[in-house]
């Protein structure tokens, strides 16, 4: 690996965080019936310290720009700072640097429970080994100060990572090694005249120069299950839209299906015209449908270190064909060979109780075959994904679905980010 020690600017560089940054400072200059600027100007306060911003963009005085940051405060400390989101492929890159055992740190110019604050909500803070915001002895935030208390006491290699002038005038002033990022508010421009040492164009780009040909992170499989009714798929696109705000890559996908062989032996397995179809049969088609899904989608997406959602997988057929057909523990032999050591780092299994899930049914339409199976069916299929979770306690979460929406998915956001850092942690720890 390139750097030891990496030091990270926030809004422009790890969140795109303009859009709560513009508001909150037209918020401030209408409350002191200031004129606002325009979007270019207003695009300028994302970055260097807000006071040196309203003096310099808005001709504010001293005394003016103080009453100004603490009105912006009023805004961007309740809705502002969730307006932003962290640019995609932020949290692969953090997680590589941490599984080559990279000292990890912020400096920034906003207020430090502000930047923990970001950080937490985005999952992002347990990988930071230090955040660092200006103080009372730095009011004004800048950046060669911050740079070097947010510095490890011993590096061979450090450098600071940002998008604006003032990170690079900065590094070159702590005399760390200077990384312009050209996705963030500076122009490549701004960054080369003031002498950025590397230049990345991109997150990608960010991400080989800072890892140079060291391993790294995979990626991480994630299942939903449950009996039908049970609420996992508005669930699993509510986490789908929270990891990508966390700057995560994703591929979402399903079963039976996911990819074109699997979707037409969906089409098949599914059909409720196929009303014969014996019930090794089904099971052998499930199978069958994961093997290629497995080998054209979830494999390949792991390894290049995407996150997978996938909504039902193995747990459904020993579940839905070992339970509610009764085919037993057949379904895990002839599994076998379909998942080829493909398992789930973690599963979510969302437990409803049955009225709820019979009446969510019924408001769905168009059963398909399976749906349509007896009653006493969805008991046993039921009762099977209990008997698995208690089985497999470690990969298995239940999760209570009877709650409100947003509740639920507070309670699965947790769940997987804890996941991804325990796995993170302990690869460096296996591995590094
Ligand atoms: P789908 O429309 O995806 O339903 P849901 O939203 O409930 O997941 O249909 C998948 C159906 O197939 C569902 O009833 C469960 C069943 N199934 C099995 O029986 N075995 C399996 O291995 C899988 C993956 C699904």
């Amino acid at each position: 690996m390139n750097y030891d020690a990496v030091i990270f600017d926030l809004d422009g560089t790890v969140t795109e965080s303009a859009p709560g940054i513009m508001k909150s400072v037209s918020y401030a200059l209408n409350k002191m019936g200031k004129p606002v600027p325009s979007e270019d100007v207003l695009r300028k306060f994302v970055g260097p310290p807000l006071h040196k911003s309203f003096m310099e963009f808005c001709g504010l005085t001293d005394e003016e720009a103080d009453t100004a940051v603490k009105t912006y405060r009023e805004r961007h400390a309740v809705i502002g700072w969730k307006e932003a989101v962290v640019y995609s492929g932020i949290l692969p890159m953090l997680l590589s640097l941490k599984k080559n055992g990279a000292y990890i740190a912020l400096a920034s110019s906003k207020p430090l429970p502000l930047c923990e604050k970001t950080l937490e909500y985005f999952g992002l803070l347990p990988l930071f080994d230090r955040v660092v915001g200006p103080d009372f002895q730095n009011k004004s935030g800048e950046k060669e100060y911050l740079i070097k208390k947010a510095l490890p006491d011993h590096y061979k290699n450090a450098c600071m990572v940002g998008d604006r002038k003032f990170d690079i005038e900065g590094a070159k002033k702590a005399g760390v090694t200077a990384v312009g990022v050209g996705y963030g508010y500076g122009s490549e421009e701004e960054l080369k005249e003031s002498g950025c040492d590397l230049y990345a164009e991109t997150v990608d780009d960010l991400s080989n120069l800072l890892l140079g040909s060291a391993p790294r992170a995979k990626g991480m499989f994630i299942t939903f299950e449950g009996s039908d009714g049970c609420g996992k798929s508005t669930q699993m696109k509510l986490l789908k839209e929270y990891l990508l705000s966390c700057g995560a890559r994703l591929t979402v996908t399903r079963e039976p299906g996911g990819c074109e062989i699997s979707e037409r032996i969906r089409s098949l397995v599914l059909d409720v015209k196929a009303m014969g179809m014996t019930d090794e049969c089904e099971a052998l088609l499930f199978a069958a449908a994961r093997s290629q899904h497995v080998k054209d989608v979830i494999k390949p997406a792991v390894e290049s270190g995407k996150i997978v959602l996938c909504d039902r997988y193995v747990d459904s057929s020993i579940a839905y064909q070992g339970g509610g057909r009764g085919l037993g523990s057949w379904v895990k032999v002839i599994n076998e060979k379909a998942v080829a050591g493909c398992m789930p780092d973690l599963t979510l299994l969302f437990d409803i109780d049955a009225e709820e899930a019979l009446r969510r049914r019924k408001n769905a339409t168009g059963a398909d075959r399976i749906e349509s199976a007896q009653s006493g069916f969805m008991t046993d299929v039921y009762n099977a994904f209990m008997a698995l979770s208690k089985e497999e306690p470690e990969r298995i979460k239940v999760i209570d679905a009877n709650g409100e929406i947003e509740q639920i998915a507070s309670r699965v956001r947790q769940m997987v980010t804890d996941k991804i850092l325990t796995l993170s942690l302990r690869s460096e720890k296996t591995e590094g």
